[in-house]
C-alpha cells in the first residue's frame, strides 16, 4: 500500500527505556500507535524514529541502546535535559498543548522555548533524512513535531509525507495567540495529506491557514507551493479483538474475581486518566460529590476507584493539579466514609494490561469526562472489554470519541449536577439496555480499529501521491 519504506516518527518511540540502578530496560507500550502500526512497519522492513523516553548520560550507553534498538526497527532520538526542559517540557506542554485544549490561561510564550521547538524538530528531520529514499513514506505524528513536515520537504521535494494531529485543532481566535503561528502551519503544510480525528478539527485548520497564511482552499483541499495538500478527518480506533479477547484471558479473569469479590455487592465506577487538566478530573470528583450529596440512598452501596497514570509532573500545572486532586479525594473522603466504606479509592501510578482489563471487566460504570480531548481512547477500550459483562459508559462531549459512542450516555462534564444524575441513572439502568447500547457502541469500534486507520490514511496518502505523479 505505501510506495518504498515507511518510515514513523513520533516524540515518543513505541517502547520506552527505563533505568535502574544504572542498568537499563527496554519497556514496551500497549499505546493505541504501537499496537497499530508496530507490526505494520516491520513487515514493511519500516523504521520509527521518535525519543526512548529516559535522558542517557553516557555516550557508550547511548550507542549500546541505538544497536538493541536498531535491531528492531527502532531509531532512537536521544534528547538531553536542556532540550526536554525546553522543548517537550516548554514548547510542546507549556505552549502548544494547553492551547489545543483550550486553557489560553496556562500558555507561556517563550523564546528560549520556541528556539528549542525547532532545533528539536530540525534533529528529527535530520534523523528522517539519515534513512529516507525518493518513494519512501513518512508519517509524522502530533504536535511535538509540526514543523518536521516542512523541514523533510524543502530536502525531498517529491516524497510521500503525512502529519496526524492526535490532538485537537483549535479554533482560529486560540491558534492566532501563538506569536509562531505562521511557522508551526507552514512546517504542517509540508504534508501531502494532514489527518485529525474530527471534522471540526478540519474546519479549524483550515480556517486558520486561510486567515493566517493566505492560501487558497477548495473545501478540505489547499494549494501551498505548488502543491494540493488535503486535510481530512480520521477517527482512530483501538485494538478491537485484542480488548475484547483478553478479558477473557487466565490471568485477566484471576484479577476481576479478586476485584468482584471485594466490592462484596457494591457497584464499582472506574475512571482511567493520564494526568492531565484537560481530562476533567477535579470537575469529575466535584460531580461524584454532588452525587453523593443528592443521592445518599447510594452511599455505601457504590465505590470509584480513580486511577491515574502520572504525566509531565516536572510541568508546573500538572503538579498543581496533583495537589488539588490528592486534597479533593482526601476530602471527600473524609466527609462521606463510614468505618465500613470509602467512596473513592484513588491511584497513582500505572497498570498493567491484565490490570486494566480487569477493571474494565468489573466496572458497573465508567466515567469518561475530559474538558477537551482530541479522541480518547479509554471509553473505546472499556465497551471493547464488556465481553462478558454489561456497564454504562458516561462520556463527556468534548472528548473526539463522543461522535462515534452515540449510544453512551453523554454529559457536559463542568456540569457538575448533571453528572450525579448521570450517574444515578447508570445505576438505575436495567441489565438489557446496557447490553444493547454496548452491542451497538461494539459493532462501531470493531468496524472501524486501529488497523483500518492505519490502512485507511496511508492508502488516501498513497493515492494523493499517484495523482500528483500523473498530474505532473
Ligand atoms: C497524548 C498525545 C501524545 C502523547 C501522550 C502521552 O495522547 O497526543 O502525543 O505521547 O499524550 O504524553 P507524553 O507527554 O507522556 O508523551
Amino acid at each position: 500500500m505505501t510506495q518504498g519504506k515507511l518510515i514513523i516518527v513520533s516524540n515518543r518511540l513505541p517502547i520506552k527505556i527505563e533505568i535502574k540502578k544504572k542498568q537499563w530496560q527496554i519497556k514496551t507500550s500497549e499505546g493505541g500507535l504501537a499496537t497499530g502500526l508496530g507490526s505494520f512497519y516491520r513487515e514493511k522492513g519500516g523504521i520509527w524514529i521518535g525519543w526512548p523516553g529516559a535522558q542517557i548520560k553516557s555516550e557508550s550507553t547511548e550507542a549500546e541502546i541505538k544497536l538493541t534498538l536498531r535491531q528492531q526497527g527502532l531509531e532512537p532520538i536521544f534528547l538531553t535535559h536542556a532540550e526536554i526542559n525546553d522543548y517537550y517540557e516548554g514548547f510542546s506542554n507549556r505552549t502548544l498543548w494547553p492551547l489545543c485544549h483550550y486553557f489560553p490561561s496556562y500558555a507561556s510564550y517563550s523564546e528560549k522555548n520556541w528556539q528549542a521547538y525547532q532545533s528539536v524538530n530540525k534533529k528529527f528531520a535530520e534523523a528522517v533524512m539519515k534513512v529516507a529514499k525518493p518513494g519512501d513514506t513518512i508519517w509524522i505524528h502530533d504536535y511535538q513535531l509540526m514543523l518536521v513536515p516542512q523541514l523533510i520537504r524543502q530536502q525531498l521535494p517529491d516524497v510521500s509525507i503525512g502529519y496526524f494531529q492526535h490532538i485537537p485543532f483549535p479554533s482560529y481566535e486560540v491558534f492566532r495567540l501563538i506569536p509562531w503561528r505562521n511557522e508551526l502551519l507552514t512546517g504542517m503544510l509540508g504534508a501531502d495529506l494532514i489527518g485529525f480525528h474530527t471534522y471540526d478539527d478540519v474546519r479549524h485548520f483550515i480556517s486558520a491557514i486561510l486567515r493566517i497564511l493566505d492560501v487558497q482552499s477548495n473545501m478540505n483541499v489547499i494549494e501551498f507551493e505548488k502543491r494540493l495538500i488535503t486535510a481530512e478527518a480520521f477517527p482512530m480506533g483501538i485494538d478491537y479483538d485484542k480488548y475484547f479477547n483478553h478479558v477473557k484471558s487466565t490471568n485477566t479473569q484471576k484479577y476481576s474475581r479478586k476485584i468482584i469479590a471485594q466490592l462484596e455487592g457494591k457497584k464499582l465506577v472506574i475512571s482511567i486518566d493520564r494526568l492531565d487538566y484537560s481530562k476533567g478530573i477535579v470537575q469529575r470528583l466535584k460531580g461524584y460529590e454532588c452525587f453523593l450529596r443528592n443521592y445518599p440512598q447510594y452511599r455505601e452501596k457504590v465505590i470509584y476507584y480513580q486511577l491515574i497514570v502520572p504525566s509531565r509532573d516536572k510541568v508546573l500545572e500538572y503538579d498543581r493539579l496533583k495537589q488539588e486532586i490528592d486534597k479533593l479525594v482526601s476530602h471527600i473522603n473524609a466527609e462521606y466514609s463510614s468505618l465500613s466504606w470509602q467512596p473513592i479509592q484513588y491511584f497513582y501510578r500505572a497498570w498493567s494490561f491484565d490490570m486494566l482489563s480487569a477493571l474494565y471487566n468489573a466496572a458497573d460504570i465508567a466515567l469518561v469526562t475530559p474538558l477537551r480531548d482530541g479522541m480518547n481512547l479509554v471509553c473505546k477500550e472499556y465497551i471493547a472489554s464488556k465481553s462478558l459483562r454489561p456497564g454504562v459508559l458516561i462520556l463527556s462531549e468534548m472528548a473526539g470519541a463522543a461522535r462515534e459512542l452515540t449510544e453512551a450516555t453523554i454529559i457536559n462534564p463542568n456540569d457538575e449536577q448533571g453528572l450525579a444524575e448521570a450517574i444515578a441513572e447508570a445505576l438505575r439502568m436495567p441489565d438489557t439496555e446496557q447490553e444493547q447500547r454496548i452491542k451497538i457502541m461494539q459493532q462501531t469500534l470493531k468496524k472501524f480499529d486501529i488497523h483500518i486507520w492505519v490502512n485507511n490514511f496511508l492508502m488516501h496518502l498513497n493515492s494523493i501521491k499517484q495523482q500528483q505523479i500523473k498530474l505532473s
